[in-house]
């Protein structure tokens, strides 16, 4: 089995970053001049996914309209002789082949993926989140792919954390598996955001995974769960009785960004490595 499909859910609410969320998409957050969901997708390119879905609802338009062709933009760029951000805008839109699918209210992210039922067919697949960017040397996607090559199961990605935030994320009980190129678990159970005290493990799962099409079958059968949303930690439980789950240790390094720390800690890192900003943001963290 090959994968060749990406989901990108971008239809919840995002609660957290109120009030700009009332008018614009959570995934629309810049990073700088660049938002959030446009590093998502170029993973999945950088991935070898071309076929890839967004998952939106209402008020995402913003989204839709950030990966289409700007012709009047791009028109007036060429007048201007602008060539530079000529190339910068219509790379976009040329970035990839993206299909976009309404979830029709936000109910947790297993109904998310399921608007792309049909669209998946039986074929493994490939779901981003837009909260968690990483900057790594091979893209967190092809290092979930280079397992399930291997293993032809699902994989998620995992991540260590302290244990005052595991309360967060789904904490995985697994046990390690010897594998040459990758710190490599099998999930025995996920438990969504336990209270530190309780939680079973501090292996976070992140928001990347490769899923079996048989994922979409427990994904139906899953009922809500924590804060009374679906979760995809416990699609993932009822997997994991019938098939084998693997998570993976990915290397590389990932911002939270739907969380606001996160968010900014991403804004000053990516500023950092632009030599245009550098010196003038050292030089004001001085000041602070
Ligand atoms: P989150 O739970 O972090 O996003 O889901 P949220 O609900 O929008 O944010 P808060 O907690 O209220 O601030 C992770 C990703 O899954 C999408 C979100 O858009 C986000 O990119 N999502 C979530 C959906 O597409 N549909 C849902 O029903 C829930």
């Amino acid at each position: 089995m090959k994968v060749t499909k990406a989901v990108i859910p971008a239809a919840g609410l995002g609660t957290r970053f109120l009030p700009v969320t009332k008018a614009m998409p959570k995934e629309m957050l810049p990073i700088i001049d660049t938002p959030a969901i446009h590093y998502v997708v170029k993973e999945a390119i950088d991935s070898g996914l071309d076929d890839i879905i967004i998952i939106t609802g209402r008020g995402k338009r913003a989204v839709e309209d950030y990966f289409d062709e700007s012709p009047e933009l791009e028109m007036h760029l060429r007048s201007s002789k602008k060539d530079d951000l000529l190339h910068l805008v219509s790379d976009i839109a040329s970035m990839a082949n993206i299909h976009y699918i309404r979830q029709k209210s936000p109910k947790g992210l297993p109904d998310a993926i399921l608007a792309a039922e049909k669209h998946i067919g039986a074929e493994p697949f490939a779901v981003l989140l837009g909260d968690d960017i990483i900057v790594s040397q091979t893209p967190c996607t092809t290092q979930l792919l280079q397992v399930f090559d291997k293993y032809q199961s699902s994989v998620i990605a995992v991540q260590d954390v302290p244990r005052e935030k595991i309360d967060r994320y789904g904490a995985v009980t697994a046990t390690r598996v010897p594998d040459p190129s990758h710190e490599l678990y099998l999930v025995d159970h996920i438990v969504e955001k336990p209270r530190p005290q309780e939680a079973p493990s501090t292996l976070a799962a992140i928001g990347r995974y490769i899923f079996t099409p048989e994922m979409l079958e427990a994904m139906k059968h899953t009922k809500p769960g924590v804060n009374n949303e679906l979760q995809i930690a416990d699609s993932l439980n009822i997997l994991s009785k019938s098939q084998k789950v693997y998570a993976c240790a990915f290397k590389g390094r990932r911002y939270d960004v739907g969380d606001k720390l996160g968010y900014v800690q991403a804004i000053i890192d990516f500023a950092l490595e632009k030599p245009e900003l550098r010196d003038g943001i050292l030089s004001h963290m001085k000041t602070r």
